[in-house]
């Protein structure tokens, strides 16, 4: 069995330092399989299945990685589909109090997952996907900050 990392997100929607992390690590691992949590008390502008079929066509060149969605616990559904890691990405200290607790969490959930940080690209350092539906919603330009596809979508969301 080769190596395969899950990367998960609510990805609403993905931004263009999401798809930097999955790039960067498909360079790593066998597999990456990019995963939208289902989560319906967060309020999402777009809807799961949005969600995926923007992942779907924005990592449509990348042959070692696949996207899905999951429900509940993270460390369940990493063992589920028998992978061995989970890939994040850290763009400031303040995502890494969070972001260490959940790693702690998880390896107190199962020891063998390992979970592994990669540092956010400089030029994504401020981005989420958060500022990028601000923006959108004012209609200020997202054209670097989100893949085509996507701005496109949100386009269509706030016209
Ligand atoms: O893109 P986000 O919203 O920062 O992603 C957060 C995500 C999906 C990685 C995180 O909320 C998560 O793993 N949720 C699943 C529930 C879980 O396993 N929580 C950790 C143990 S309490």
């Amino acid at each position: 069995m080769g190596s395969v990392a899950v990367c998960p997100g609510s990805f609403d929607p993905v931004t263009l330092g999401h798809l930097d992390i999955v790039t960067r690590g498909a360079k790593v691992f066998d597999r990456v399989i990019v995963s939208v949590l289902n989560n319906r008390s967060k309020n999402p502008l777009f809807s799961i299945d949005e969600r995926v079929a923007l992942l779907k066509e924005t990592t449509a060149h990348l042959p070692n990685v696949e996207v899905d969605s999951f429900d509940g616990l993270l460390i369940e559904y990493v063992k589920n589909k028998q992978a061995n890691a989970i890939i994040k990405g850290l763009r400031a200290v303040s995502d890494f109090e969070y972001e260490l607790q959940m790693a702690s969490i998880n390896r107190k959930l199962d020891e063998d997952i390992e979970t592994f940080f990669m540092m956010t690209n400089n030029q994504y350092s401020y981005l989420s996907s958060s500022i990028v539906k601000e923006l959108a919603k004012y209609q200020a330009s997202v054209t670097d900050l989100v893949p085509a596809q996507v701005e496109t979508a949100l386009l269509e969301k706030f016209k």
